[in-house]
């Protein structure tokens, strides 16, 4: 029997339109322009500022810009996970509700929450659902609208994050393309470090927790870049080894754009030349699962059928991962 692969064949993607540039920042909290841009890479970041839109808008848009472009009848998509660290409703998964609004009258729904490997991990999932041969189109899609979580005070993690959402379809391959091997990890001991302490099951909202502002997000920074630099080239490079790709076999690291620091060492550690690493942090700053997708939207014209691409991320959890996947159209 022929092996079946997932492959992605369509990319779609959405950013709002608002630029909060590192200007911008200087004039709300004390921060400079050159501290974030040496320090991050990045300078500047899209925020949804409608206050009545949620994911969900942006997850939709990304959507429906993969349908447009791919002119896929969206009642034949089988499947939609979004991942997402900031679904619209705390209960309802924001899928169901995009899968509704997009024409995918056929497909079940659900989200996905790993922090910034939700879009990683989803590439994992939409491609077990495809290898099953049961399901034949698979539409992932990361989304965040980091904005509604954000103490804009607090210059240690206002200043890093921004809205956004990408979209890809999978599809069954016979050709060898596709997502071709993953190596996922996680450890729970990480989640100390990058949080939301409050409005969940552990402590639920309250005014005191209103009042301590434990509802936004909260970043040990040093020690999260810590375990990001040094786990996420680890992933990398085992992927490469274990795969027996030499650097001049791979022509693209689609790395996950929370810092231009770690994804440098990442793309060094792989013995890469900076021209084969995919970056538009400097554009967009971390939008936690729309990272990887909006990658490949922005880079979709540079790629062709057969490359090699080696997706690297890590988030809060600890969450991390490498995947090998091998482009399949130009
Ligand atoms: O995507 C999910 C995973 N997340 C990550 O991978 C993020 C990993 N961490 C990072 O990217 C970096 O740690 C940050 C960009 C968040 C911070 O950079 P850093 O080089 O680790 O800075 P730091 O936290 O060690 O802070 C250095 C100094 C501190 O001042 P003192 O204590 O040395 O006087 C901070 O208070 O910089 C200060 N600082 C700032 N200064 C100006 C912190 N934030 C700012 C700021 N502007 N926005």
């Amino acid at each position: 029997m022929t092996k079946i692969t997932a492959a992605i064949t369509a990319v779609g993607a959405f950013v709002p339109d608002y630029r909060l540039t590192n200007k911008i920042l200087e004039t709300m909290v004390e921060t400079t322009d050159e501290w974030i841009t040496t320090r991050t890479g990045i300078k500047e970041r899209r925020i949804l500022k409608d206050k009545d839109k949620g994911t969900s808008y942006l997850a939709i848009k990304a959507a429906e810009d993969l349908i447009a472009k791919s002119n896929i009848d969206p009642a034949e998509i089988d499947l939609v996970v979004l991942g997402t660290a900031t679904p619209d409703l705390p209960v309802a998964s924001t899928a169901v509700y995009v899968a509704s609004k997009i024409g995918a009258v056929n497909a079940f729904a659900y989200d996905l929450q790993a922090a910034c490997c939700n879009f990683l991990y989803g590439m994992s999932t939409a491609a077990r659902y495809i290898e099953s041969g049961k399901y034949k189109k698979v539409l992932l899609i990361g989304a965040d609208k980091m904005s509604s979580i954000l103490d804009y005070t607090d210059r240690t993690t206002c200043i890093i994050f921004g809205d956004g959402a990408g979209a890809v379809l999978f599809e069954p391959n016979t050709e060898g393309l596709g997502l071709l091997d993953e190596y996922l990890r996680s450890d729970g001991n990480g989640r100390e470090f990058l949080k939301i302490e409050a409005g969940g099951s552990l402590l639920p909202p309250s005014e005191e927790t209103v009042k301590n502002k434990q509802h936004y997000v909260f970043q040990d920074g040093k020690s999260v870049f810590k375990f990001a630099v040094s786990n996420m080239a680890d992933v990398a490079a085992r992927i490469m080894e274990r795969n027996d790709l030499s650097h001049d076999d791979v022509q693209w690291l689609v790395p996950h754009q929370a810092n231009k620091r770690i994804i440098d060492a990442t793309s060094n550690r792989m013995g890469l030349d900076p021209a084969k690493v995919m970056m538009n942090i400097q554009r967009y700053g971390n939008t936690t699962s729309a990272t990887l997708p909006l990658l490949l939207s922005d880079y979709e014209k540079q790629l062709k059928k057969g490359d090699n691409l080696v997706f690297a991320a890590f988030g809060g959890g600890f969450t991390w991962g490498s995947i090998y996947l091998k482009w399949a159209y130009n």
